[in-house]
């Protein structure tokens, strides 16, 4: 059940779903009533750039051209906003695109945003390389430092950006927290709530202003598709977004959709197993003498343990861990696993293994955001974990 439900989530939570529906069931029926012509129950890939109008502006259902609105793509902007127990929600072609679209719209140039310190090495990258040369300006702050975040405003401050879990080192921010002392400085709360999902997290009923996916990730869920969304309770800024993604235009296809909206409906039951094999993996890697460190939330050890206790339902299905050997003996690993795939991304059914200063994080590398070289990152699929387990002590011996 939405802790926060709004007219609109009512609304677009189908009658079967029920307003007061859990997760599970939203996640299956919400802006996924069966097709009305057909009754076909799967929501039907709209493969169409435009739509006949019935005399000048005399739209059906609103559709007009599918850079603006596409029905499949309704669909999944319904459902997600009513995962994320939000007002509204806008698909991109990925997450850098939504992240982008919303920084180009809440920002002018003069602005001034906090990121963490050990932000997406992509997302800093887009703000430090691309978004910085348009006029933002920027600062790096360890976010579960809350005096460090207050110190680090400024009155151009327009966006704290979070990300909880963060991407590899899975520390942990204070939601409410942040969203008070942004709130107080005149800024929105922006969480990047990829490492988590809906079903773990759901920040906008902890205070936060938008909140930004990488679908390509949990949301998919497949390793099939690349995508991103941003969702939000503001129906005033809901408009200024909407207008931004049709006049930026950086949507995803009805195919893409259709993918994230099939993976989202077992979301539920796949972040439970993420979230059961990477407590497992984790106690395992604790115990392993090549180990110098692991990274997970779940550990009573971590720093945010029990901040994450109190605002996920889990602890999620990411895992690091730090090589006492170094640089090399990690790299070394990521090449010995036989059922961790070696690859970037993650969120996806199946195992992968990466080495984020040399893969998804090199673009950090010389930058405050540069990751630990001995950091090895699991994204934990959902196989049966003793064969998880199996394959990890010829890689790490
Ligand atoms: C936390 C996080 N945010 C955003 C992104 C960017 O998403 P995309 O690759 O869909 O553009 C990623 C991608 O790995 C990510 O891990």
């Amino acid at each position: 059940m939405c802790r926060r439900a709004s007219a609109t989530i009512v609304a677009a939570v189908s009658s079967s779903a029920g307003k007061d529906a859990g997760f599970n069931t939203r996640a299956i029926h919400a802006g996924q009533e069966p097709d009305r012509l057909t009754g076909a129950v799967s929501v039907p890939i709209y493969a169409t750039s435009t739509f006949k109008q019935d005399g000048v502006g005399g739209l059906r259902g609103g559709y007009e051209y599918s850079r603006s609105a596409n029905p499949t793509r309704t669909a999944l902007e319904e459902a997600l906003a009513a995962l994320e127990c939000g007002e509204r929600e806008l698909a991109f072609a990925s997450g850098l695109a939504a992240s982008d679209t919303l920084l180009r719209a809440l920002c002018a140039p003069g602005d001034h945003l906090l990121l963490p310190g050990d932000a997406y090495g992509v997302t800093f990258r887009l703000i430090a390389r691309v978004l910085a040369r348009w006029g933002l300006d920027y600062t790096p702050v360890p976010l579960s430092d809350l005096d460090a975040v207050r110190a680090a405003l400024r009155p151009a401050t327009r966006v704290v950006w979070c990300e909880t879990p963060t991407n590899p080192l899975l520390g942990i921010a204070d939601l409410v927290a942040l969203a008070d002392i942004a709130h107080e400085a005149g800024a929105l709360l922006v969480v990047d709530n990829t490492f988590a999902s809906p079903y773990l997290q759901q920040p906008l009923a902890l205070g936060a202003d938008v909140v930004v996916h990488s679908t390509t990730k949990y949301l998919g869920g497949h390793s099939d598709v690349v995508g991103g969304a941003l969702v939000l309770q503001d129906a005033e800024l809901g408009e200024q977004l909407a207008f931004h993604q049709n006049a930026m235009g950086a949507v995803p296809g009805p195919f893409d959709a259709f993918l994230v909206l099939r993976g989202i409906k077992t979301l539920g039951v796949r972040m439970d197993r993420h979230c059961a094999n990477a407590a497992r993996i984790a106690a395992f890697l604790v115990d392993h003498p090549a180990v110098a460190r692991v990274y997970f939330p779940g550990l009573a050890e971590h720093p945010g343990h029990e901040l994450a206790a109190r605002q996920m339902r889990d602890f999620g299905g990411m895992v690091s861990f730090a090589l006492r050997a170094g640089e090399e003996a990690a790299v070394k690993v990521c090449g010995l696993t036989q059922l961790f795939t070696l690859g970037e991304s993650l969120g996806g059914v199946e195992s992968l293994i990466e080495h984020p200063a040399r893969m998804t994080h090199a673009s950090v590398t010389g930058s405050p955001l540069e990751v630990p070289a001995d950091l090895v990152r699991l994204s934990v699929g959902i196989e049966d974990v003793q064969d998880l387990i199996a394959d990890l002590p010829q890689a790490l011996s």
